[in-house]
């Protein structure tokens, strides 16, 4: 369990943990809502950042020096923790990658050899990128069929559809959780149980969701669960492959190198066991060691209550913002996160998130990563605000006001 103590939910006191946090852009004090695209980070993580590159910086699995055994432990310990926190059944199970995107390219890489002609990855229509292009390389190399599900005006999955498309041929279901554009949150369980009735493997894309709920891999049943560290309040750089065990054993290696290996000889090479078969070449060790201290953190937090507290945000920010004239929320679903993207009739999204920045405020424009779901909506663009649990009401308040005067700005 946490090496810290489980408090009532403070945002006060959650925001004393973040340095970031308590600075002034441009005169004003800084609003962050861009926690879609990365968070900020804790004092827990940076003093770990700070402490393993001035004393404690060697590689690991390779030394038989003191520093390398603290490292190594170190870091087998970070990968123990996030194991712990995911609920899932072995530590062998959490492999680092480079981020969510690595973790899903190694996916598409290994498991998609097992794939060839006739079998088809079904994905969902508003996928970010990186949770697309994969599936589509593997399918032009392996000549499988990519097949997508479409969603309704309010941003959700048309389950109907879904049904329709996912079949016996289907091997593979890449789904977001939680839509980084949309805030849609997306019936996980419901897809991987009918999935797993057909026969198909279950892919999760976590990226937008470990940071705003409580994940636990073995109750939701998925085969594989990615996120990035980044938007978890860890470094960036480092991210986790969580599979199931009896599948990465099957997978071959994505990349050769150190560390990855039993045994090379020129004629024939022997591959590691989990979870090093897919850690080839010195790992960001710090990013392990971080992203640890990052869950350690998010231990202390009642994530309920977080849960809670950033709906509310999400809820408050959109009624206000529903009131003016020519904006649109893209993104209505019954069940969302604290996301709130929107459009404004004849202003281009770059324009608004130009003027808020002027203003101190942290939003993200464009697409973001989701070209298709933006040809859907036939729109350029959003402006997004995302929240993460240390934002607070007043926020909103000075954020809304800022819309409110970038608008009358522009008009
Ligand atoms: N995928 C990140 C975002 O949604 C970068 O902003």
């Amino acid at each position: 369990m946490s090496d810290l103590e489980l408090k009532p939910f403070n945002v006060r006191e959650i925001r004393e943990e973040f340095p970031a946090l308590r600075q002034q852009i441009y005169g004003k004090n800084l609003i962050y809502f861009d926690n879609g695209a990365t968070s900020q980070k804790p004092k827990l993580v940076l003093d770990a950042i700070n402490l393993f590159y001035s004393k404690e910086n060697a590689n690991i699995h390779r030394g038989v020096h003191y520093m390398s055994q603290k490292a190594t432990t170190e870091y087998e310990a970070a990968r123990q923790r996030i194991q712990r926190y995911l609920g899932a059944r072995k530590s062998e199970e959490i492999i680092f990658t480079k981020g969510t995107t690595d973790s899903i390219n190694l996916v598409a890489y290994s498991f998609g050899l097992s794939l060839s002609a006739g079998d088809e990855v079904l994905i969902s229509a508003m996928e970010h990128h990186s949770n697309i292009v994969p599936w589509q390389m593997l399918c032009e190399r392996q000549g499988c069929t990519l097949k997508v599900a479409p969603i309704n005006l309010r941003g959700e999955l048309i389950m109907e559809e879904f049904d329709k498309l996912l079949s016996k041929k289907t091997k593979l279901v890449a789904i977001t959780h939680i839509s980084n554009t949309l805030g849609t949150i997306n019936p996980v369980k419901e897809i991987i149980e009918k999935a797993h009735a057909l026969g198909s493997k279950v892919l999760v894309d976590g990226a937008q969701s470990i940071q705003h709920m409580h994940i636990n891999v073995k109750e939701m049943n998925c085969d594989f669960y990615v996120f990035s560290s980044h938007k978890v309040f860890g470094p960036t750089g480092i991210g986790v492959l969580y599979g199931k065990e009896e599948l990465l054993d099957r997978m071959p290696p994505y990349q050769g190198g150190g560390d990855m290996i039993s045994r090379v000889t020129f004629e024939r090479t022997t591959y590691n066991e989990l979870p090093f078969k897919f850690e080839a070449g010195t790992p960001h060790i710090a990013g392990g060691i971080c992203l640890g201290k990052a869950f350690e953190f998010l231990e202390s937090i009642d994530m309920a209550a977080a849960e809670r507290h950033e709906r509310e945000l999400a809820k408050y920010a959109e009624d206000m913002l529903d009131t003016f004239e020519g904006l649109q929320i893209i993104g209505e679903a019954k069940n969302k996160t604290s996301v709130v993207s929107f459009s404004v009739k004849g202003i281009h999204p770059f324009d608004i998130g130009t003027l808020l920045d002027k203003q101190g405020i942290a939003v993200r424009t464009g697409h973001h990563c989701t070209q298709p779901l933006m040809d859907f909506y036939g729109i350029p663009g959003t402006v997004r605000a995302s929240f993460a649990f240390y934002n607070t009401k007043q926020e909103i308040d000075t954020f809304v006001e800022a819309v409110e005067r970038s608008l009358s700005m522009l008009k």
